[in-house]
């Protein structure tokens, strides 16, 4: 039986976003034990590619692939392909790309590979949706896109802490929702638009948090994570 404490490890998603393999290595030295996955995004990818995810899964973690694709189905289709060899438990995907796009990289994924739909990236306030020609409020589009995604079969969606209940609603009780844009109380916001406290995100039904700069930019890494499962774990409890 797994601790209350294990429980609420399991669901924090540590964001590995450096430039380089000596640097995520000596971060994963800090955390060991600490977090569920391991978030290999596109500044680590684009840097070392498979050695990023190799890496990572030699030192025992769970691998979080980031690669948000956006693209024909056919390419998203051969890149979820190539992606399975990887050893990556979860990849992304971005549901702008469109049904068909979302059903060829779902139909090409391993069993062992789960397909996350990206809605809107959490760094967009509903200012930045009319430049882009996207009409509608962050929750509309959010909301359409995780219908789209469960439709299509993903199996988790990506989303802001903010649209949590709109995406369950949409998307129903069989995907797994996972939210960046998280921040403790107090935190720096940075670049994020729509942020929420690890506790709101549990409490409105978040499976996974993402996060990267928080412990990252942490001068104790390790007590930076501790108290983030801590509060995953008391707002667990109060469910
Ligand atoms: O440092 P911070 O906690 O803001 O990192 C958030 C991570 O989540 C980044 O790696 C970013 O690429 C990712 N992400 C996001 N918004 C999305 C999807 C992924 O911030 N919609």
């Amino acid at each position: 039986m797994k601790t209350t404490t294990e429980q609420a490890r399991e669901r924090l998603i540590l964001a590995l976003d450096v430039p380089d393999l000596e640097t995520g290595s000596s971060l994963l030295n800090r955390i060991e034990g600490r977090v569920g996955l391991i978030k290999v995004g596109l500044e680590l990818f684009t840097a070392c590619g498979p050695a990023a995810v190799q890496m990572v899964l030699d030192r025992g973690f769970k691998v979080f692939l980031d690669l948000k694709l956006h693209d024909i189905p056919a390419t998203v289709a051969g890149s979820v392909r190539s992606a399975n060899a990887l050893g990556a438990s979860m990849l992304t995907v971005h549901t702008g790309g469109g049904r068909a796009m979302l059903e060829a990289a779902c139909a090409e994924a391993s069993d062992d590979l789960k397909i996350l739909g990206v809605t809107l990236l959490t760094s967009m306030g509903p200012e930045d949706l009319p430049p882009v020609a996207i009409s509608g409020t962050p929750s509309e589009v959010v909301g359409a896109r995780a219908q789209l995604a469960a439709e299509t079969g993903c199996g988790g969606i990506v989303c802001s802490p903010k649209e949590i209940r709109i995406v369950r609603e949409a998307a129903g009780q069989n995907v797994s929702i996972i939210t960046p844009g998280i921040r403790p109380t107090g935190a720096d916001v940075g670049d994020q638009k729509r942020a929420a406290t690890p506790s709101s995100a549990i409490a409105d039904g978040a499976d996974y948090l993402v996060v990267g700069r928080p412990i990252r930019g942490a001068t104790d890494p390790a007590a930076a994570a501790d108290a983030i499962v801590d509060e995953i774990r008391e707002a667990l409890d109060k469910k």
